[in-house]
């Protein structure tokens, strides 16, 4: 007999796990003090998520697996704020400051005023609608009165709580905040996407502002956003007397508000805030542009009132700029790893904010233009933290005249090879590969990094100087360098170079991930490559498998499986690779990994297909998976097996048959690689779906308790004789707990976790069925 947990049991625990989960998102992201590790908490996710798959009629709105549950959307709807979102004036020196603080004593007839004192943050607005406490709309400042709903993105914002904790939740209330990216956040998320080959991001908030406008949810998903809340528009109720107190409340709902916020009696306690943030605003690991100043009694500020724009009871006291003016004195086009061309000002050299610059990215083509910067045009330039400055704007009344406009040149200035811009890309590229100088010298550089082969002494400067003497024409010419000819370039001695060659030799022997990293196949980081390297673990397989493969290891995805596949089928490639596998020894390579063939089922390769326009969603498509054992064996499933609801079976024939070719590779290569994996553990039965001849197939077993016809030991035998296997501990992985007399702990486990149990007989059901 089966037993699964029934909707009530599961209902408490779907509870239970949302409430320790959104527990630990508030830690993590609001009060920056984590206590689960990141795989207890992705332990936790799964559970969820596989519960609530299992009930869909349990999952709400609020649930920590709805963050990135909307679909892409066409465009944004509106939002109308229920009270305006208004503006700051500003104050750009101490006495305007002053001056503020003047009028204000004057329209309260005060000798003194409380302020409140807030770091002013450099993000994009926003505005929350909670109702009855359950986030219902989030909207952009937009025109102050009608912003864009960008509901979808921000409630995958973590600091953004889907309900409010606590007690106190009005019926409508609307929560103000800015969303910003941390400096730390920031400059992983550009050293991710300078990895993947991406233009990396001016600054966070740009990188926060474009993260919210993205159509597809899941995109602004992957960006580290954070919200800082820092006042409320709308609310059903009155919060308190003070700002200070609607501040408190709003931590307290479980928002995230800047610990640098001050209470700040009179000016000069405001004077000596302002001071002590310019002094510190490096060291913030969020960027600011000005201190806000607060009127803190909220009565007072009834008092005070607003002019059109803003409220006459704030200002914001701007930071100096980090900006200054210069000039171009020259557009060079630069030609990346990748081959794509970036085109650079080269600027008459200018301090901002006490750095001196003479270089500034513009990224691409299309932000050229954009911008429309020429040579000789005196610009602005912004450099923001310890990012590369860039170009904010031109100042066109001095422009000298009869410049045209700079143009992508038609051959790479490097190699001679034809530029292109392929279909859909922003970047230009040089077609040049390894062929051309600038993209070997990057490539060797990133081929020697830190992440890939680590090779100490080969730098910028030595990979120019290998490929300019023509030494290194190749990755593979690495290995084949001596010290003889070492001593030939300029700046190399005895020593140094019989150091380089001992470095050299030293990586012969390499681990899968870091060569698969050092290669750079466009889009694969090092994180991705550790994937591949853990997930497959065979470089002979990566080279020779189907994009829908790659595509079924979380965390790689589909069109990143498309480029791995792309980047080995080249034929250029291939040689190169092979080249280099002669010259190395590939350490630490799994084999075939146990883990991803089990997880390979028929059935999430046809979900991962994407067969369309068919009605074979992803959840039929693994129930249609699950009928066979061998991809090939769908073509021979008679229609009422393909039939499920609304399927249309004729067109889902026609796909399966354009597929052919393809199952037929995928077949093959799984064979032969579980093959291996049969040996390696001496298994029996290998892989599937569910096909009639081994139902236990890709199983997995936990025994638990005493049985009554047969030891333990003999139940594992025979369910690993018929393919299935046995481990040790309950997890979400698990298929089957079996219980026999007195099981303890892990039936409770399996009860939590859904896992299916059987009894003795139930057991012994089975394993006649998969031997019959
Ligand atoms: S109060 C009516 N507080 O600055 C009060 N604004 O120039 C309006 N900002 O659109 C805003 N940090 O996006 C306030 N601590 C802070 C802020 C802040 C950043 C932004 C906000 C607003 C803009 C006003």
């Amino acid at each position: 007999m089966t037993t699964s947990p029934s909707a009530e049991d599961a209902a408490g625990r779907i509870a239970r796990l949302r409430e320790e989960i959104e527990e630990h998102n508030h830690r993590y992201y609001v009060l920056d003090e984590p206590v689960l590790s990141d795989a207890e908490y992705d332990a936790m996710l799964r559970e969820l998520q596989g519960l609530e798959r299992e009930h869909p009629e349990l999952v709400r709105p609020d649930s920590p697996t709805q963050r990135v549950g909307a679909a892409p959307a066409d465009g944004f709807g509106e939002v109308t704020h229920g009270q305006p979102m208004l503006s700051l004036d500003n104050a750009f020196d101490a006495d305007e400051l002053r001056e503020f603080d003047r009028r204000v004593r004057e329209r309260l007839g005060v000798a003194s005023v409380a302020y409140v004192g807030e770091p002013k943050l450099d993000g994009l607005s926003l505005s929350l609608r909670y109702e009855d406490g359950l986030l219902v709309q989030a909207g952009t400042r937009g025109d102050g009165r009608v912003g864009e709903d960008i509901t979808g993105n921000v409630r995958t914002v973590r600091s953004v709580p889907l309900r409010l904790r606590g007690e106190r939740i009005p019926a409508r209330l609307e929560v103000r905040g800015e969303v910003v990216i941390r400096r730390q956040d920031f400059e992983q998320l550009n050293a991710g996407r300078l990895e993947q080959g991406e233009r990396p991001f001016a600054n966070p908030r740009n990188a926060a502002a474009g993260s919210l406008r993205q159509l597809d949810p899941q995109i602004a998903a992957r960006r580290p956003l954070t919200l800082f809340a820092f006042g409320v528009g709308e609310c059903s109720e009155p919060l308190g007397e003070m700002h200070w107190q609607v501040l408190e409340q709003l931590g307290a709902w479980g928002f995230r508000v800047n610990r640098e916020i001050r209470r700040l009696d009179g000016l000069d306690a405001c004077l000596a805030y302002y001071n002590d943030l310019l002094g510190r605003r490096d060291s913030l690991d969020y960027e600011i542009d000005g201190v806000v100043f607060k009127v803190d009694d909220l009565a007072q500020r009834q008092t005070l009132g607003f002019t059109a724009r803003a409220p006459r009871w704030a200002i914001a006291s701007k930071l100096p700029a980090r900006e200054a003016t210069t000039r171009v004195r020259r557009i060079l086009p630069s030609v990346g790893r990748t081959g794509a061309i970036t085109p650079v000002a080269e600027l008459e050299p200018v301090e901002v904010g006490g750095v001196t610059v003479s270089r500034a990215t513009l990224h691409n083509l299309d932000e050229l233009r954009r911008k429309d910067v020429r040579e000789g045009d005196t610009v602005m330039v912004r450099r923001a933290g310890d990012v590369i400055p860039e170009i904010v704007s031109v100042n066109t009344e001095f422009r000298p005249v009869g410049v045209e406009s700079w143009q992508m040149p038609e051959r790479c200035p490097v190699c001679d090879s034809e530029v292109i811009r392929p279909e859909g890309e922003v970047d230009y590229r040089c077609i040049g590969s390894l062929q051309c100088p600038a993209q070997l010298k990057e490539s060797i550089r990133h081929f020697a990094s830190r992440r890939a082969l680590d090779i100490e002494g080969l730098g910028d400067k030595v990979a120019e100087q290998l490929v300019d003497t023509g030494l290194v024409q190749e990755l593979a010419d690495v290995f084949r360098l001596d010290r003889q000819r070492l001593l030939g370039l300029e700046g190399f001695a005895e020593v140094s170079a019989g150091n380089l060659v001992a470095a050299i030799e030293a990586r012969r022997q390499v681990p899968l991930e870091r060569l698969l990293y050092g290669i750079g196949i466009p889009g694969v980081g090092a994180d991705t490559a550790r994937l591949l390297a853990d997930q497959v673990g065979d470089m002979d397989y990566i080279r020779r498998a189907p994009a829908v493969l790659f595509s079924l290891i979380p965390g790689v995805g589909r069109s990143m499986g498309e480029e791995i596949h792309t980047f080995f089928t080249d034929e250029a490639n291939a040689r190169g690779v092979d080249r280099l596998l002669r010259e190395i020894e590939l350490v630490s390579e799994n084999g075939f990994s146990p883990d991803y063939v089990a997880s390979l089922t028929a059935g999430e390769i046809v979900a991962a297909l994407g067969i369309s326009g068919v009605g074979l969603g992803p959840k039929r498509a693994r129930e249609l998976g699950s009928k066979v054992t061998y991809l090939t064996d769908l073509m021979g499933l008679a229609s009422q097996r393909l039939q499920a609801g609304g399927v249309d079976v004729q067109g889902l024939r026609q796909q399966l048959e354009e597929r052919a070719p393809l199952f037929e590779e995928v077949d093959a290569l799984l064979i032969e690689k579980c093959l291996h994996w049969a040996t390696d553990r001496g298994g029996a039965q290998i892989r599937g779906g569910g096909g009639s001849s081994s139902t236990l197939a890709g199983r997995s077993f936990v025994l638990t308790g005493t049985l009554e016809s047969m030891t333990r030991d003999e139940a594992k035998a025979r369910i690993e004789a018929a393919g299935g296997k046995v481990t040790g501990s309950v997890s979400g992985k698990t298929d089957y707990v079996v219980a026999g007399e007195a099981a303890g702990s892990k039936r409770r486990r399996a009860e939590e976790l859904g896992v299916a149990i059987l009894d003795e007989a139930a057991l012994l059901d089975l394993l006649r069925e998969a031997a019959g």
